[in-house]
């Protein structure tokens, strides 16, 4: 599904990412895991075209998305999520999905135009209904998301993420800040989009425990390298990985 072909991305004499590569089956749950300052969000960066790219390429379902416009990447079928959330902290969910959905299409804004608007209007609020049960945020639709719990605004942000159908789902970090009971739920609207929706997902993460769970295959970076891959009992067990993690964090 997505193909990550030896990117590497330099920040002057800083190599973060280093002739990275690795393949996201279509339908997996596939966990990007490493120490902070591994250079996870950065290749995640760079796959979604937020951030650089020195070399290497990045294929989606076969295509070359290096050479795609930023501004087509969520037409090719790919939807993200920001380590640090980026939510209309004044409108509410609905209106944030609202957004969400009115960014993605072009067609309906033309066909409000046309006429149509009640018909627009009708679609939209089932396919708002329809993503705030997947992510179990029914009952906080007509709050403003600084008014709500960070677990529930993390899964609004996943909401209007899928709200445009997308085949993949790239995470960063959802996890972090949650407690233990917010990463429970989480783990659980995760594993249903894919298992349930197919939705194909890359989900970075600092936290080994929370990917152990729901990932099928995980990849792990240390200084900008991958150092193990496999499932996660295989990963759990390579001396390599035990070594990085009890080492500490690499960070300065
Ligand atoms: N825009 C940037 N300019 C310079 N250095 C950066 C930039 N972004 C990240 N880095 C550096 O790249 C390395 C990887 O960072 P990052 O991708 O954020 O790691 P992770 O997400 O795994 O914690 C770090 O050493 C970080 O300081
Ligand atoms: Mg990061």
């Amino acid at each position: 599904m997505l193909e990550v072909a030896n990117v590497g991305v330099r920040f002057g004499g800083l190599v973060a990412v280093d002739d990275f590569s690795m393949t996201v089956e279509q339908g997996s749950i596939h966990a990007l895991i490493g120490p902070n300052g591994a250079g996870k969000t950065t290749l995640f960066n760079s796959i979604t075209r937020i951030g650089p790219r020195t070399s290497g390429k990045v294929y989606f379902k076969g295509e070359d998305i290096t050479r795609l416009p930023d501004h087509r990447m969520i037409h090719a079928g790919i939807a993200r999520t920001f380590q640090n959330l980026q939510l209309f902290a004044r409108m509410t969910v609905y209106e944030n999905l609202y957004a969400g959905y009115a960014f993605h299409f072009k067609r309906p804004l033309l066909s409000i135009f046309a006429g149509s608007h009640r018909a627009f209007e009708e679609e939209v609020r089932k396919r708002i209904a329809n993503v705030a049960a997947r992510t179990g945020i029914r009952s906080a639709l007509f709050s403003t998301p600084q008014n709500l719990p960070y677990g529930m605004q993390k899964r609004v942000e996943i909401a209007r993420a899928i709200i445009s159908e997308p085949e993949m789902l790239l995470l960063d970090e959802p996890a972090a800040g949650l407690t233990y009971h917010e990463t429970e739920e989480l783990d659980r609207v995760i594993y249903d989009l894919s298992r349930k929706n197919g939705i194909t997902i890359l989900l970075v993460e600092h936290d080994m425990n929370m990917v152990m769970k729901i990932s099928d295959r995980i990849s792990v970076m240390s200084f900008g390298r991958k150092i193990s891959e496999g499932s996660p009992r295989e990963v759990a067990g390579d001396p390599e990985v035990i070594r990085v993690y009890l080492g500490g964090e690499e960070s300065a």
